[in-house]
């Protein structure tokens, strides 16, 4: 029934991966009953100093003005699809402690484990709940007449999971789309940080790899961390979809003066020598637009290479930067609707080639990039002065140098 359930690396409980928070819901109204445990699983959820930080303000179609009432404090986006939900909650926390006035730090987090608990609750009655910090906070307070020191934070639309065949198109889609997450090496640490656990590696990854090194016939993205991470980006198989965004950049001082270091990277740690390649496919359409590859071993010393446009024409273009960035570019006159970009890492020394098919790769550059034992390597997107754009990465590879 429930195709969007998670598919996890490890076995966890069947409740835990039914969850999903859909745009979608049916009319039909939830049983009083059950709003009722929903609530009374929020209840016994643990707080700091027990607390109970938490304060739910709760409307039902049975009531429309009450539900018009609480929809209002929505922003017009969530609006938009939660209108069709049967029961709306907004979700207010206290911030202080009742008895002393003090902050209370763990208000957030605790309002978030009542609404954890109501979720799996919900879902344990076939309910789906879609949580929203997509709302208007001074609306709520005039609203509801919330007190000084309560704050409205998120609110739920609850209900049955609907047709996603009747949402409009953009709802419909995030409906129908598989699920994504992080994989546990990219949040579960060893320190330092961003050195994934041991009990985080999967088992491909085996001792005899070194560090960071893709098995091509796994989701070469699993091991993936970002450095700047866009609001879009999608993975779907091989292939990473990503809507740059502006204002993003990667340079030092050279020539411009300034530094920048707002580029999306999405990387892997490597050790030893090795070779990494990767297709690039963007749709370049503002200056300095442009993605491709990045080898970095701090913010003051990393390389990327790539597409590049600038004035109308796609450059193969190679950025080297100890401490001053310094660029090197050549025309790709025809502008290719595509383009493979390789670089191979060897002893503090790069090289960088591009390929127009995959196969047949020229030489753009050899230079030397400072550098401690072990680098990120990965690719970079960047959008320095136009509003955006799209660009999609697959085929990434990462071998040792001499494989
Ligand atoms: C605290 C919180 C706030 C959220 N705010 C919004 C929101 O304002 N609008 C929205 O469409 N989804 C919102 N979401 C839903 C998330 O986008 C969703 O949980 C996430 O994409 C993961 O998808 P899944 O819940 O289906 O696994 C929120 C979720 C949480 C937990």
């Amino acid at each position: 029934m429930n195709e969007k359930k998670a598919h996890t690396d490890h076995p966890i409980n069947a409740l835990l991966a039914e969850r999903w928070s859909p745009y979608g819901f049916e009319e039909r109204p939830v049983a009083t009953d059950d709003l009722r445990s929903l609530f009374e699983a929020a209840r016994w959820a643990p707080s700091s100093y027990n607390e109970q930080p938490w304060s739910f303000f709760v409307a039902t179609k049975a009531d429309p003005e009450a539900f018009r009432r609480l929809l209002s404090c929505l922003v017009e986006a969530n609006q938009e699809w939660a209108k069709a939900a049967p029961v709306l909650v907004l979700s207010v926390v206290s911030r202080r402690f009742s008895r002393n006035g003090r902050e209370n730090r763990a208000a957030v987090h605790d309002l978030g484990l009542a609404a954890a608990n109501l979720v799996v609750e919900a879902t344990s009655r076939g309910l789906h709940v879609h949580q929203m910090i997509g709302i208007v906070p001074e609306k709520a307070r005039e609203t509801f007449q919330i007190p000084e020191h309560f704050e409205a934070w998120t609110a739920m639309a609850i209900g049955y999971r609907g047709d996603p065949a009747k949402l409009p198109e953009g709802l419909k889609d995030r409906d129908l789309a598989p699920r994504s997450r992080k994989s546990l090496r990219q949040f579960v640490f060893a320190g330092p940080w961003g050195d994934p656990s041991p009990l985080a590696r999967k088992d491909e990854d085996s001792a005899s790899a070194p560090a960071g090194f893709s098995n091509p016939t796994h989701s070469m993205w699993d091991s993936f961390q970002w450095l700047n991470s866009p609001a879009n980006w999608q993975i779907e198989g091989e292939k990473l979809s990503i809507d740059v965004s502006p204002n993003t950049d990667f340079w030092r001082k050279t020539h411009y003066g300034f530094i920048r270091d707002s580029g999306h990277f999405f990387y892997v740690k490597a050790s030893g020598d090795f070779v990494a390649q990767v297709r690039v496919r963007g749709d370049y359409a503002a200056l300095y637009d442009q993605g491709g590859l990045m080898l970095r071993a701090s913010d003051e010393h990393w390389m990327k290479c790539g597409i590049e446009y600038v004035d109308g024409t796609q450059q193969a273009s190679v950025v080297v930067t100890n401490d001053y960035s310094d660029w090197s570019v050549r025309p790709l006159r025809m502008n290719p609707k595509e383009v493979w970009f390789r670089v191979k890492w060897q002893e503090s020394s790069l090289e960088v080639f591009w390929s127009p098919d995959g196969s047949d790769f020229a030489m753009l550059r050899t230079a030397y990039l400072k550098s401690s034992p072990g680098l990120d390597v990965g690719v970079m997107s960047a959008a320095p002065q136009g509003p955006g754009f799209h660009i999609a990465f697959s085929e990434f590879r990462l071998n040792r140098a001499d494989s």
